[in-house]
């Protein structure tokens, strides 16, 4: 059977690119959007062009170059907002406008002043003047995790009806469970009439570190589309990781649920974000991260070493790593020291292994990790010939 397709939205360039130090240039925020296109996502969110005359450029230059995905741009419920984005978005093959408000009480109340019905009124009105620039549109609820249900339903029938064609259920605090993201999805699902002609979709925040779970507790109960970022970086905590949420359904064949992802290029895209934001990811970063291939403790080595799938789920080159790390460290065994030697060209025999291994022990245990010169200086102060 088919399986369904979960849109990929990348907003690496705007939820992302506005954390404190990852400010990238236009030059920059193209070669990023290329390697989005290349790496097969749907849509990219390439910025909030009325933020800045500098915004506005990337976004225009985005639109002009990349050929695949839609281009899309974040407005606020705003006709300038709006007139802006779809200036910049002009020459898009496949254009995009973000449009939305905040519909939680906290942010009707203290951000706007307001009340529920004035604030669907907004929205529709936001809905319908984008819809007069382009024919895709999607309405964000900002603050939809702590939405009530019923009322965050009223708002998205209405905005339907005025012709968006998704819907975004923000976690914008980051504060949902998965059961409670997921259940949020399916009452809207089971209860917004025209819902058959919307998208919905999951942007998660990180506060909790709980983004990639509920993204993916919202794709289970019938959200298509995952709004994402490359290493998960983005305000405070960060938003979903794009790497981590695709590499599960790919992982998850019985989920049903698949992207169109070339996942051989998660790795290098990782590693090219991380150098031109100058923001890099931890070492037991999930999928991207240096240690996330990497095995140091002796039992693990050693069942690695047998067969990889002891201790691995995923295949390393299917994220585009060249293949799994064996770390020789003081936790390491005697399989790992004599891999590790085998592969910089000493066959050490069960003797030499055996009389080697605690002098190893002895010089691990003054290092954090023995690499490949070590080992010479361990070979060569015990005689043993390469
Ligand atoms: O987190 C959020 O609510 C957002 C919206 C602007 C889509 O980023
Ligand atoms: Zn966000």
């Amino acid at each position: 059977m088919a399986k369904d397709h979960v849109q990929i939205f990348d907003t690496t360039l705007r939820d992302g690119e506005q954390v404190p130090g990852c400010k990238l240039n236009t030059e920059q925020k193209l070669i990023i959007a290329e390697r989005l296109d290349l790496l097969g996502v749907d849509i990219i969110e390439a910025g909030f062009p009325v933020s800045s005359p500098g915004d506005f450029k990337s976004v225009e230059a985005i639109a002009k170059l990349v050929k695949n995905a839609t281009v899309c741009g974040l407005t606020r419920a705003v006709e300038n907002d709006i007139k802006v984005a779809s200036e910049a978005l002009k020459y898009a093959v496949r254009p995009r406008i973000h449009t939305g408000i905040g519909t939680s009480d906290s942010h009707i109340k203290f951000k706007f002043n307001s009340n529920r019905d004035a604030i669907i009124e907004r929205a529709v009105a936001a809905v319908k003047y984008a819809k007069g620039f382009v024919e895709d549109v999607e309405f964000y609820a900002e603050d939809a995790g702590r939405t009530d249900n019923e009322y965050l339903a009223r708002v998205c029938e209405a905005v339907i009806k005025a012709g968006a064609t998704v819907l975004n259920i923000p976690d914008t605090t980051g504060y949902c469970l998965p059961d409670e993201y997921g259940a949020k999805i399916k009452y809207l699902k089971e209860n917004v009439k025209g819902i058959e002609k919307a998208v919905l979709s999951c942007h998660c925040h990180n506060d909790l570190g709980l983004a990639t779970a509920n993204s993916i507790a919202g794709a289970i109960n019938g959200a298509r589309q995952i709004e994402c970022t490359i290493n998960g970086i983005g305000e405070r905590a960060g938003n979903t990781s794009l790497e981590e949420v695709v590499m599960i359904m790919k992982q998850h064949p019985d989920l049903n649920i698949d992207t169109g992802v070339n996942t051989k290029l998660l790795y290098s895209t990782s590693q090219m974000v991380q150098e031109h934001m100058g923001m890099f990811v931890q070492a037991n970063k999930a999928v991207v991260g240096s240690n996330a291939f990497a095995h140091s403790s002796g039992i693990h080595q050693d069942g690695v070493i047998k067969n990889r799938e002891t201790y691995e789920i995923m295949d390393p080159a299917d994220v585009g790593v060249t293949e799994s790390a064996i770390v020789l460290t003081a936790r390491s065994g005697r399989a790992a020291l004599a891999y590790r030697a085998k592969n910089v060209g000493y066959e050490l025999t069960k003797l030499e292994l055996d009389a080697i291994y605690p002098k190893f022990l002895d010089y691990a245990d003054t290092k954090k990790e023995v690499i490949n010169e070590d080992i010479h200086i361990l070979m060569e102060q015990n005689n043993i010939k390469l």
